[in-house]
């Protein structure tokens, strides 16, 4: 499978990137090809709600998001890896996420394979409950498949994280593909 990692945490070698890295391996181990954008590295405005693309069509803005468009639309699988802000995807991933706009139905026909990588420093059983809603409706709208969500409970930092089960669980996620 062609994977495509959407990498949203504007910190390079944080939590977050520590199960990216973690679940490129196990994908890579298991055969599949995995590529890790960093969003946050790249020029993406926010859709201004034209909606000149008619919902599926050419954006009025020219920026990296039709890079990303390409790379979505030619893959088997996208991976949303986020740090948890406010409980809620970070705005970066947001940006992204609303660009998908003007490739809706298109990004809706590919029927692609999803996943969810995500860290917080919170650990309540309900830390993740509104991210995690949106993720499964997101899923359901453009008719992803979900493999599996890597929640990161209690990874405020790159050490408490790595102390943790987490980057375990993000590995085995991407060796199970
Ligand atoms: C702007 C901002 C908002 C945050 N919001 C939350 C939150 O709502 N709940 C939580 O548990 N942690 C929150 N955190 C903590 C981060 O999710 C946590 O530190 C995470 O490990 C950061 O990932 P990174 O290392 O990839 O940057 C927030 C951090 C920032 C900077």
């Amino acid at each position: 499978m062609k994977i495509v990692v959407l990498m949203a945490s504007p910190n390079p070698h944080g939590s977050t990137s520590i199960l990216a890295e973690q679940f490129r391996k196990g994908a890579e181990e298991s055969g599949n090809s995995v590529e890790v954008i960093d969003v946050c590295r790249m020029n993406v405005a926010p859709c201004t709600g034209c909606v000149a693309c008619g919902y599926e069509g050419d954006c009025v803005q020219r920026d990296d998001n039709e890079l990303i468009r390409r790379k979505l639309l030619s893959c088997d699988m996208v991976v949303f890896a986020t740090p948890l802000y406010y409980y809620g995807m970070s705005a970066q991933l947001k940006t992204v996420v609303d660009r998908f706009c003007a490739y809706n139905s298109s990004l809706n026909r590919r029927h692609l394979k999803s996943a969810l990588l995500t860290v917080a420093w919170n650990s309540d059983d309900w830390t993740f409950d509104a991210l995690t809603a949106h993720y499964k409706t997101l899923v359901r709208y453009i008719n992803f498949e979900d493999m599996g969500m890597v929640l990161g409970y209690g990874c405020g930092t790159p050490s408490m994280t790595m102390s943790g089960e987490y980057p375990e669980k993000a590995y085995r996620l991407g060796r199970s593909l």
